[in-house]
């Protein structure tokens, strides 16, 4: 495994992490069954093979994964990884609610210390709430009482809004979203730079695009890659782009086998920085502009906006939106629109109400894109 330094801490984490936010099921639509037996092999495998990473935050598997990877890293495996977890800041409503939630993760995790604690999910308005509340004033008081290493933040939102936010406090580290297809998108490549600029370690979440960049990969990306001439998968040609970038300290990987922990842990074991030639460098722009010209919804399926009142899967049919365009897919996607999503789940009864959007990370207008994705999914029925 390779190690990268996080930040000027002296800690050396590394090159990728486990995130916890794509375990792998018991029942496929049913995020909080957790297949635990298969989990702790993978978790444990990574561990095993170097992995000294794990990032968690309140809402994953609907507030289960905390709770699971609490239970799982008992083994003798708790001192062996960084353990990250996140501040849900949607939920700070007061200043008592700072503690409330930190208590109630350090007992899922059953850690009294968080190695590494983000604020989750920075914009403008969560941003706004952390300065109301004085949340880094508690964060502080924490890690005076050693129940907190260190201090980051993850973050969605533009990149003005990023840079004010690092410019704001002497933060250790950031986890960002970025991939080939996204490097101009929230904070961006610019942001990266910003941030490492100041001495902060950066992670990078989504790699895969939630697993877009490496699915149903089209002729032409596939030709796109065998031109690299290494004889690599998509995965693996999306991850390089990451690695290649030395202001990268880990990327974050939310795998749901044990084949991708195998593949993804084979792949860290090699030095990637400044390994892209200039030609391989032109590869990904042609990818990145074909990927571009298809993709009708910058949703990665994260997940945040579920709960909706309406209970319309809104991922899965953002997804299949999305698919239909990207792969040329339209009946595949209308027929498992018809066939997965109930009459009264359907985007059509969306009421509009902005909650979820409120939630979206990507800012996306998901009630506009909702009524777009029932009239083209519903073609024919
Ligand atoms: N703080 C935030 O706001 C925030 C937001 C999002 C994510 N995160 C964190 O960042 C982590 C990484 O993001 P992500 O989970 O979206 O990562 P990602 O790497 O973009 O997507 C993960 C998906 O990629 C596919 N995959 C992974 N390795 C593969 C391989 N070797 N070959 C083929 N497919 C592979 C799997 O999809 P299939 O299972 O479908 O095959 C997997 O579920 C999360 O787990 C979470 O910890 C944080």
């Amino acid at each position: 495994m390779i190690y990268r330094d996080f930040g000027t801490t002296g800690i050396q984490l590394s090159q990728l992490g486990f995130g916890a936010m794509r375990f792998p099921l018991t029942e496929e639509y049913d995020p909080t069954s957790i297949d635990e037996v298969k989990a702790t092999e993978m978790l444990y495998y990574a561990i095993d093979h170097g992995v000294n990473y794990v990032d968690n935050a309140w809402p994953y598997h609907r507030e289960m994964s905390e709770e699971y990877l609490g239970k799982a890293l008992q083994r003798g495996y708790r001192d062996k990884v960084y353990l990250a977890t996140k501040m849900p800041m949607w939920l700070i409503k007061s200043k008592e609610d700072r503690q409330k939630y930190f208590d109630e993760q350090r007992r899922r995790l059953q850690s009294d210390r968080i190695d590494m604690y983000l604020l989750h999910s920075l914009g403008t308005n969560s941003w706004n709430a952390a300065k109301q509340y004085d949340v880094l004033d508690f964060l502080e008081t924490m890690k005076a009482q050693d129940k907190i290493g260190h201090i980051g933040f993850s973050f969605h939102d533009k990149l003005n809004v990023f840079k004010e936010i690092v410019d704001a406090y002497p933060w250790t580290f950031c986890l960002i979203f970025l991939n080939y297809v996204d490097d101009e998108f929230q904070a961006g490549i610019e942001g990266l730079e910003y941030a490492h600029k100041r001495g902060m370690a950066v992670m990078v979440m989504e790699p895969l695009r939630g697993g877009k960049l490496c699915h149903n990969v089209r002729p032409e990306i596939t030709r796109i890659i065998t031109q690299t001439g290494r004889g690599q998968t998509a995965a693996e040609f999306a991850l390089r782009w990451i690695l290649d970038r030395p202001e990268v300290c880990c990327v974050l990987s939310g795998m749901t086998t044990l084949h991708h922990v195998k593949e993804n842990i084979k792949f860290a074991l090699i030095e990637h920085r400044n390994t892209l030639s200039h030609q391989e460098r032109k590869l990904y722009v042609r990818a990145k502009a074909f990927f571009k010209a298809r993709i009708k919804v910058s949703c990665t399926e994260c997940g945040y906006c579920s709960g909706c009142a309406q209970k319309i899967p809104i991922p899965y049919i953002l997804n299949l939106y999305n698919d239909a365009y990207i792969f040329d897919a339209f009946e595949q996607s209308r027929w498992a629109y018809r066939v997965f999503v109930k009459p009264e789940n359907r985007a059509d009864n969306c009421t509009a109400c902005g909650e979820c959007e409120e939630k979206c990370p990507q800012n996306i207008k998901i009630a506009e894109m909702l009524e777009k994705a029932h009239k083209e999914l519903s073609v024919g029925q």
